[in-house]
């Protein structure tokens, strides 16, 4: 399974350049957190939470999601050594088996380019939103340097508005936010950030 390639690395992912991505993102992703203090946000494909992890002090409470024990062991790691309350790890692929459960706000950072049926984890993380929910998605803009079997190589802005508004989210909002070199499978990339919201 492509997730075996996340199990490997968990214990050293968290390298400089991820840290510096992680804060870049964790910036962008806390303005669409304003007002969100009793929110519950459900990280999905969180890693070892250096994106979330930054943002325990803006929502109710974090449910970190990931398909690879390893990454959630390392994120779990930081939960208790920085005593952080209000956030807990769950191990999961949605992709699967979605659990009976209901968020406020979801984000996805540089997970949905993992996932191969794009409209299929969308719908299923409609299904977990509270009406009037956020999806917040941070990905890569579409890029034609970048070529891997089992990786998405980016999204089109129109492509995943069109994918967003298949599944039934409105308001639908996106913008590249940041320009980096080598970021994307060594390749130089943009990342983009897209809001929606559920019915
Ligand atoms: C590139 S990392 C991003 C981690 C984190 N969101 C961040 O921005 O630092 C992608 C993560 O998605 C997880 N992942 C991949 N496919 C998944 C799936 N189907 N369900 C849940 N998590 C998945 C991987 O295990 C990995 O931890």
């Amino acid at each position: 399974m492509e997730n075996n390639v996340f199990e490997q690395m968990a214990k050293r992912y968290d390298t400089e350049e991820r840290i510096e991505l992680a804060k870049v993102i964790v910036k962008e992703v806390r303005q669409e957190l304003q007002n969100s203090k009793s929110s519950s946000l459900l990280d999905y494909g969180s890693g070892t939470g250096l994106v979330s992890l930054e943002l325990a002090d803006v929502v109710d409470s974090i449910l970190l999601v990931d398909s690879s024990r390893q990454m959630l062991e390392v994120a779990e790691a930081k939960i208790s050594h920085k005593g952080i309350a209000n956030s807990k790890v769950l191990y999961s692929d949605f992709t699967q088996e979605t659990p009976e459960m209901k968020a406020d706000i979801i984000l996805l950072s540089l997970v949905l380019l993992h996932i191969p049926d794009t409209e299929k984890i969308l719908q299923e993380l409609y299904n977990t939103l509270h009406d009037g929910g956020k999806l917040i998605i941070v990905d890569f803009d579409k890029n034609d340097n970048v070529n891997h079997p089992k990786v998405h190589n980016g999204f089109s802005h129109e492509g995943l508005k069109n994918s967003l508004s298949e599944v039934g989210f409105t308001s639908i909002k996106m913008k590249t936010f940041h320009h980096g070199e080598r970021i994307f499978m060594h390749q130089d990339a943009s990342m983009f950030i897209s809001t929606s919201i559920k019915k």
